[in-house]
């Protein structure tokens, strides 16, 4: 594996910059043979999840590959899964800039991106150019204009776009960076989308004779009887699945770290307890009533084994892979 040379290289730019730099080369050399620079070929370690087969159970988590540009390259790397977006039904373009922070003490990222995506139809085409054969997950949102009380038709337009190209559909209500998103994530707005959200999916399940979950993402910075209330409110919806966590709005793991104070939503190690915390407590309220897809600072086999101890059926990374590359996840399909 190369990555500890590209890392050395890519950490002395932006990171915003390295970022747009990977995927554009990442783009450029999948489906090539120059795509054994990155290629992996893992053990099948199969699971199946919500009614659909994983190859493993280590999946990309949402906001890497927000346009689905390089899903064949991070299908080369080994993920199980690939989940992109978040996506918007209008192309719009974040936050300004800078937006991207390494927290390089810490192993975590902070970021205050936005929602910076080129559109649902966008996406939608490259995600049909792809030839994966892995579950591909589709993260939506609302554009930033939108106002909050129409936030729902936006994830209606996603849903009504994506639904016949996705092996799940994931709904974001918990990136800190769009204002007020996060309010979706209680009482009657949460029951109100996923009401609409599930009678929509049951029509277009009906349409296309074929049934995609509906995941929802859930932030870390819920107290503990808010986790309770969103458990008893998606059991009640029927949800397939659930994903925590996003990132996290807590400083107090990195307060003397560079850039600690920067706005936005901190991932990667520091957020790792609480994630697996809300996971533990949101097991106990689920009793198996639907799956949680664990994310948040996994950057070993041991924290992904943490994770699936307290209650995930599957795992996925973001900020651990920009830190350690592909060998990740090789490390925990190998010794999960
Ligand atoms: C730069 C960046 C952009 C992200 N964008 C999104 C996004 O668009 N949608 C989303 O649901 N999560 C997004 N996330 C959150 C990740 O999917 C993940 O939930 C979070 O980073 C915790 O996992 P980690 O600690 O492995 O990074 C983003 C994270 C980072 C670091």
């Amino acid at each position: 594996m190369y990555y500890p040379l590209a890392r050395h290289f890519l950490f002395k730019l932006d990171p915003e910059v390295a970022h747009e730099l990977s995927i554009k080369q990442l783009s450029r050399l999948q489906n090539t043979p120059l795509d054994r620079l990155f290629r992996q070929t893992l053990l099948p370690r199969p699971v199946t999840v919500m009614g659909l087969n994983f190859a493993n159970p280590v999946g990309l988590a949402a906001g890497l590959d927000k346009d689905g540009e390089c899903i064949d390259a991070f299908g080369a790397m080994g993920f199980g899964f690939v989940e992109v977006g978040t996506v918007t039904p209008r192309p719009q373009s974040g936050n300004d800039k800078p937006r991207l922070f390494r927290v390089i003490p810490g192993e975590g990222i902070i970021n205050r991106m936005g929602f910076n995506n080129k559109g649902v139809d966008h996406l939608v085409e490259n995600v049909k150019r792809a030839r994966y054969q892995g579950i591909i997950g589709i993260n939506i949102g609302k554009n930033k204009d939108t106002p909050l009380e129409h936030g729902k038709d936006d994830y209606l337009i996603c849903m009504d776009k994506v639904y016949d190209h996705a092996g799940y559909i994931a709904v974001n209500i918990s990136s800190p960076n769009t204002p007020g998103l996060r309010q979706l994530q209680y009482g009657d707005a949460l029951d109100d989308l996923l009401g609409s959200l599930k009678h929509r999916q049951q029509e277009l399940a009906e349409r296309y004779k074929k049934y995609v979950p509906v995941t929802v993402k859930i932030a870390p910075d819920l107290s503990d009887t808010e986790i309770e209330q969103v458990a008893d409110c998606f059991m009640r919806h029927k949800l397939d699945g659930v994903i925590a966590t996003n990132t996290t709005l807590a400083r107090d793991m990195i307060y003397d770290m560079p850039h600690a104070q920067e706005a936005g939503g901190l991932s990667g190690r520091p957020l790792q307890p609480r994630s697996t915390e809300v996971i533990r407590q949101l097991s106990g309220y689920l009793k198996g009533a639907m799956p949680i897809i664990g994310v948040g600072g996994i950057d070993s086999a041991m924290a992904a084994r943490e994770k699936m101890a307290a209650g995930a059926s599957l795992v996925q990374i973001y900020s651990g892979f920009i830190y350690k590359g592909p060998e990740l996840i090789k490390d925990i399909v190998t010794n999960i």
